[in-house]
């Protein structure tokens, strides 16, 4: 992609990644992604707000042609998507220091081998004059690494937010344009990579709601030129009561579980419950992840496998687990054959999850009369659960 005006003086460098599929080897790209840049030129300084993953190093020095000194690389993020082409760009301007928190200090010594004596380090709220622009430097820890900050330029309104409020959204568009689109990725986006961190999130949106912000500039995905739309998502995705949703995630072998998973898709809809199973061996995790945003209730599925759970079904809750989504309500059904420790290996790996258990159903074999009349009770305990918590 070639540079995009923002503002005089800013403009959106970095790479889309179109075809990419995979992010840290775990998170699926359906829409692939973007590494941005941000090329900030005042009347005396110029300075680079973060880079790109090395694999599309060579499109950030392509756009860096022109360019004929930098001062200043602002890394707001030491993960290598971002930070991974500074080595590069310090070789192509020796002169240029790299500034960062204290904390982001030591990550960039330590995973790009940056030395010491390139990096200057910056205060939260402390600023640098690039003349007639200057930087603004937020600490933000958590959004979501320990070290993270965002970038405000004050004469243009401009805030840099590296993955904070961003999205994994290939798009050759400059701004977020199409609306549907972009709030589809960026909730993918928070879910996977900002959900775990909700409480971070409150204390880092309180410290810039002073700021007059007409444009947010993340580094993944296109740059919000109505702010208010990303802020608006955010508040529902993590202030908002969960809603009246109840997500299955399932393995099946030979057919006991879906059939239970089956009868409580159908029975629960009936009663006015949204209901979302995923067929974990189909399942994108990003679309699981995504609807636990919202979810009120979580059904784990799963046959028994060498006296335990399923071990996609293990990954799951653990991903479930780790991804600590405002779920308050969890259950387990499952099928056995001889035996097993299913319910107390599961129950044992959701320790991050603020839920009330309500009883699993686990039967032998194929669901039989009185099984479903188990199923039944489920599915009213769920539905009584979800009315006593004004769930809606
Ligand atoms: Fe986009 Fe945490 O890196």
């Amino acid at each position: 992609m070639k540079p995009m005006k923002i503002k005089d003086g800013v403009t959106k460098l970095g790479a889309v990644h179109f075809e990419r599929r995979l992010f840290d080897s775990l998170i699926p790209l359906p829409a692939g992604t973007s590494y941005n840049a941000y090329l900030v030129e005042g009347s005396e300084k110029i300075a680079l707000i973060d880079t790109v993953d090395p694999m599309k190093l060579d499109v950030l020095m392509e756009q860096l042609n022109d360019v004929p000194k930098i001062d200043y690389v602002v890394s707001n993020h030491s993960e290598q998507d971002h930070s991974g082409s500074i080595p590069f760009v310090l070789e192509k301007y020796p002169e240029a220091k790299v500034i960062c928190t204290p904390k982001a200090k030591t990550f960039l010594m330590d995973l790009l081998h940056i030395p010491e004596d390139k990096i200057d380090t910056v205060e939260d709220d402390e600023r640098i004059s690039l003349g007639d622009k200057t930087l603004r430097f937020i600490h933000a820890p958590w959004v979501h690494w320990p070290e993270t900050m965002f970038t405000y330029l004050e004469e243009d309104n401009i805030i840099f937010t590296c993955d904070f409020l961003g999205s994994h959204l290939a798009t050759s568009e400059l701004f977020a344009e199409d609306e549907c689109l972009v709030y589809n990725s960026a909730k993918r986006y928070y879910a996977e990579i900002m959900m775990p961190f909700r409480n971070f999130i409150e204390k880092n949106i309180d410290k810039i709601k002073s700021l007059k912000i007409d444009y947010i500039a993340p580094s993944h995905g296109p740059v919000y030129n109505k702010p208010q739309f990303i802020f608006d998502a955010y508040n529902s995705w993590v202030y908002d009561e969960p809603k009246n949703i109840v997500v299955i995630p399932y393995v099946t072998m030979h057919g006991s579980v879906k059939a239970m998973v089956d009868y409580l898709t159908a029975v629960l809809s009936q009663k006015g419950v949204v209901v979302k199973p995923f067929d974990l061996t189909v399942t994108d995790l990003g679309e699981l992840a995504m609807s636990l945003v919202d979810a009120a209730t979580i059904v784990v599925g799963t046959p028994t496998v060498l006296a335990g759970a399923h071990p996609q079904v293990i990954y799951a809750t653990y991903l479930a687990n780790a991804l600590k989504p405002k779920t308050k309500f969890l259950s387990i059904v499952g099928s056995y054959s001889w035996g097993g420790k299913t319910i107390d290996q599961l129950s044992s790996m959701i320790t991050n999850l603020k839920v009330e258990v309500i009883p699993p159903v686990f039967i032998k074999g194929l669901p039989k009369e009185e099984d479903y009349k188990l199923l039944d009770e489920l599915v009213d305990n769920i539905v009584k659960k979800h009315k006593e918590a004004n769930i809606k």
